[in-house]
């Protein structure tokens, strides 16, 4: 101990759809073979969400509950929540408040960032510098996606890459030196084209004529993405090892963004490391966008793949162009213990409870606009409604 902060991993959690596109299954859809992908990019299969119910937030909602258990942490005890992502729930509200209020993190502040594939080491980066300098004690980071919602059925060079998933970690203030050592964060806008959503942003509003060109599914050029990709991952790398302190020699695992084996192939030969000091679960979940790393990061922790003071480095590319990377030595004993079933009952008491409490509430403010009529309006119920409002403190007049 130096009485200096750190910022740790001390929770981990992922969810993926149940169910499971294959190769195969695309055939039928696109004029692809299974071949070619295997060839082309590594992927076998990918998780895509089936019904309704599937969305971006029930998703990162399930990997934060799971990383809250591992913690053993309250979510009254988060101070912030975290969620990058590419597909959110809506515009706005954000998916980290909707997320904040489904698991009852009533004390926890809630934004989402945008940094496309590279949004959840942006998110680390964050959230680990809130935690050093004394703002929170704990901070949940969510990388969530539903690419699958967004993307064209009939492009087959972009609809057999994506695959939809979450994965999420618990950030806590440490007062030993582990956990995130050094991150760097880069951007070149000038290839935003490359890799794009064109419309229902402010520059094409949703319109007939922007959903009858498809301009609310991906489009990418795969060959600049590659590219750019095979370029910076190397040289993220070395900086952040460098940023840390440490020497790539050091290294237990690079977890990289998991598009393309060609990609990782590429970085393994480019940094002089081999292959198996690279994690690779893509040929599984294909390309899940800000989720592929922690959902990595997850299978690598419960797979025994890391042990205390191992040296890693989490590594991304993605729309913007954006990349960054995060060192982090690992500092929690694992495997992590079971927990005893009260502390486990505990916890799915505290997330039951946190339904209860975001459904009344939202039926207590339904209740009150209709019971108390329009604001403003002198009548009776208008005037119920200020004597209610000062009561409650919440002074809409
Ligand atoms: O998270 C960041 C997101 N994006 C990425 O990471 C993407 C990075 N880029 C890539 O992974 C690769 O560029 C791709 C996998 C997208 C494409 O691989 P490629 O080796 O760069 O292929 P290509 O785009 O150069 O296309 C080669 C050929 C083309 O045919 P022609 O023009 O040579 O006759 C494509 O039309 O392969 C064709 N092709 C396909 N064939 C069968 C493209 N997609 C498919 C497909 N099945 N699904």
């Amino acid at each position: 101990m130096n009485g200096e902060r750190y910022a740790q991993i001390t929770g981990w959690g992922m969810a993926v759809p149940e169910r499971v596109l294959t190769n195969a299954d695309l055939t039928k859809v696109v004029d692809t073979t299974d071949e070619w992908i295997v060839s082309r990019t590594g992927i076998q299969q990918r998780h895509v969400v089936a019904s309704e119910k599937e969305s971006t937030m029930t998703l990162a909602t399930r990997a934060a509950r799971r990383a809250l258990r591992v913690a053993d942490l309250a979510p009254i005890q988060l101070g912030l929540v975290i969620v990058a992502t590419a597909t959110p729930e809506y515009s706005f509200p954000s998916t980290a408040s909707l997320v904040q209020d489904a698991l009852g993190a009533t004390n926890a502040g809630a934004f989402d960032l945008s940094a496309g594939c590279s949004g959840f080491i942006y998110a680390l980066s964050v959230a680990s510098d809130i935690i050093r300098s004394g703002d929170a004690e704990h901070v949940l980071v969510i990388g969530a996606e539903t690419l699958t919602r967004i993307t064209d059925w009939t492009d087959r060079n972009t609809c057999v890459l994506f695959g939809d998933g979450a994965g999420a970690v618990v950030v806590s203030a440490w007062d030993e030196r582990c956990g995130v050592q050094a991150s760097v964060l880069g951007s070149d806008g000038s290839g935003g084209d490359v890799l794009i959503l064109p419309a229902g942003g402010s520059h094409a509003p949703t319109s007939h004529e922007t959903v009858s060109s498809g301009g609310h599914f991906i489009k990418m050029n795969g060959r600049e993405v590659f590219r750019f990709a095979t370029t910076i991952i190397p040289k993220a790398t070395e900086a952040v090892v460098e940023k840390a302190g440490w020497q790539l020699a050091d290294l237990a695992l690079v977890i990289p963004h998991q598009a393309n084996i060609r990609i990782i192939e590429s970085t393994a030969k480019r940094l002089r490391l081999p292959l198996d000091k690279f994690f690779v679960n893509l040929e599984r979940y294909g390309n899940t966008s800000s989720a592929s790393i922690p959902i990595a990061l997850c299978e690598v922790i419960d797979g025994g793949r890391v042990k205390a003071g191992d040296k890693l480095v989490l590594v991304g590319f993605g729309a913007g162009l954006t990349w960054a990377a995060a060192a982090i030595e690992w500092g929690v004993p694992t495997p992590v213990k079971p927990q005893p079933w009260p502390r486990r009952w505990l916890a799915s008491l505290r997330f039951a409870l946190a339904t209860i409490r975001s459904t009344v509430r939202r039926a207590e403010r339904r209740v009150y606009n209709w019971a108390m009529g329009p604001v403003g309006k002198e009548d009776w119920r208008g005037r119920l409604r200020q004597r209610v409002d000062r009561w409650r403190g919440r002074g809409y007049t």
